[in-house]
């Protein structure tokens, strides 16, 4: 269960959303090869740290923190913060995702400023609010595991589905061409490479105190090296997967695969339609988004709660709580695309959010939380030792130590 709800976390729009269209912009095969190799180096060891830590604090989150670091706990609300703020907005994007899911069940979905104009799109956030707080307040056993139980073969299948109906295109043999096509002289660009790793960290939860979370409900402390690289074989495996299904359709239709951020919301619903099947392939892409973004949505919301469950409360209540006070970010950017068009620094609120808090705030928390484990957790290289042999436990302690909290903050620049 703790291999499938980090995987559910793990798989989110980053796989499906956010890694095809930035391995289109950088090339290909180069920045996945850059990919590959931070998930190796610097993603399994930041994975390590934050499991074994959770595991020896356990929950809650803040009283797990003070057991292993003491006063220095306190460095721990900037992650609770980011999570904080992600789920509100990633709320309403889910949302979105459920609403073209379900107006694609009847043929063509509206575009999407036209279904911003409208109340109908807000209406799918609350409803995705509600869902998912309904399955956190059943609680991690009854709740989130039963959750990712049944969602996650779901995905799985979706995702068979797509590429079983794609494999065979026009441009799925280009696709793959683009996926394998490594420039080894392009791959010192330095912008490539952080966007390599940016990715790498976002795609598997690392450095946000999810992991810490999940890890905190962990019965078993065995075992944790085999869980994290099921985790992360099955992250990149999806990535990977949806990357060839993205370009094949890309590609047979001649469009661009370097179009950035809206290649999976506007360019491939389009391109759909006139594959043969396409109006059920379209319904199941989105279902499929559907499903992982849920997933992913749980875990951030699972931080949130248990941070607050420290206070005594009962699930139910502390679900209530966090949830009233995400409807502080989550209203304004649910507002930012609807009739009423709230901006904010001159952008959509939700728009501002993300650029001007999300992307600053994530490289920070990041490196403060692994600064904080591998640097003040007493524990640190003894965890590192038994999950890898000592010799390699110490070589991927050091880089957890020294090299990963700076590379991190290398993205600030
Ligand atoms: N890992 C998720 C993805 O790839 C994103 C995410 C990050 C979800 C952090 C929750 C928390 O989409």
């Amino acid at each position: 269960m703790f291999i499938l709800a980090s995987t559910g976390s793990a798989i989110g729009l980053g796989n499906v959303w956010r890694f095809p269209y930035m391995a289109g912009i950088y090339g290909g095969g180069t920045f996945i090869l850059a990919y590959l190799f931070f998930i190796l180096l610097f993603v399994i060891p930041g994975m390590v740290i934050e499991i074994t830590a959770g595991a020896e604090g356990g929950p809650p989150f803040f009283k797990g923190f003070r057991k292993l670091v003491g006063k220095f706990w306190l460095f721990s609300i900037l992650p609770f913060a980011l999570c904080w703020i992600i789920f509100s907005y990633y709320m309403v994007i889910t949302g979105w995702v459920l609403f073209y899911f379900v107006f694609s069940l009847f043929g063509n979905p509206p575009a999407f400023s036209d279904a911003a104009g409208g109340w109908v799109l807000p209406a799918f956030s609350f409803a995705a609010l509600a869902m998912v707080s309904i399955v956190s307040a059943l609680g991690v056993r009854k709740g989130i595991e039963k959750l990712n139980l049944y969602l996650m073969p779901l995905l799985f299948l979706s995702l068979i589905f797509l590429l079983a109906n794609t494999a065979g295109l026009d441009g799925a043999s280009e696709s793959i061409a683009f996926i394998t096509a490594v420039d080894l002289g392009g791959i010192a660009n330095p912008q490539l490479l952080i966007a390599a790793f940016a990715q790498a960290l976002f795609s598997l939860s690392v450095g946000m105190g999810i992991l810490f979370t999940y890890g905190s409900y962990l019965r078993r402390k065995s075992g944790i090296l085999g869980s994290v690289a099921a985790v992360a074989v099955l992250d990149t495996s999806f990535s990977l997967i949806s990357a060839f299904i993205v370009f094949a359709i890309t590609f047979t239709f001649a469009l661009s695969p370097a179009t950035g951020p809206t290649l999976v919301f506007e360019t491939l619903p389009r391109a759909l339609e006139l594959v043969p099947l396409g109006n059920v392939l379209l319904p199941v892409f989105f279902l499929l988004l559907f499903f992982a973004a849920m997933t992913s949505a749980i875990s951030l919301l699972e931080v949130l709660v248990s941070g607050v469950e420290g206070v005594g409360w009962s699930r139910p209540k502390t679900v209530l709580v966090v949830v009233a006070a995400t409807a502080l970010l989550f209203i304004p950017s649910l507002l930012s695309y609807s009739p009423v068009g709230l901006q904010f620094g001159g952008m959509p609120f939700l728009d501002y959010l993300n650029s001007v808090f999300v992307d600053r705030l994530m490289p920070v928390a990041m490196a403060v939380l692994v600064l904080l484990l591998a640097w003040k957790w007493k524990g640190a290289a003894a965890a590192f030792s038994s999950v890898f042999s000592p010799t390699p436990g110490r070589i991927f302690y050091a880089i957890t130590k020294y090299l990963l909290p700076f590379t991190i903050l290398l993205q600030m620049i």
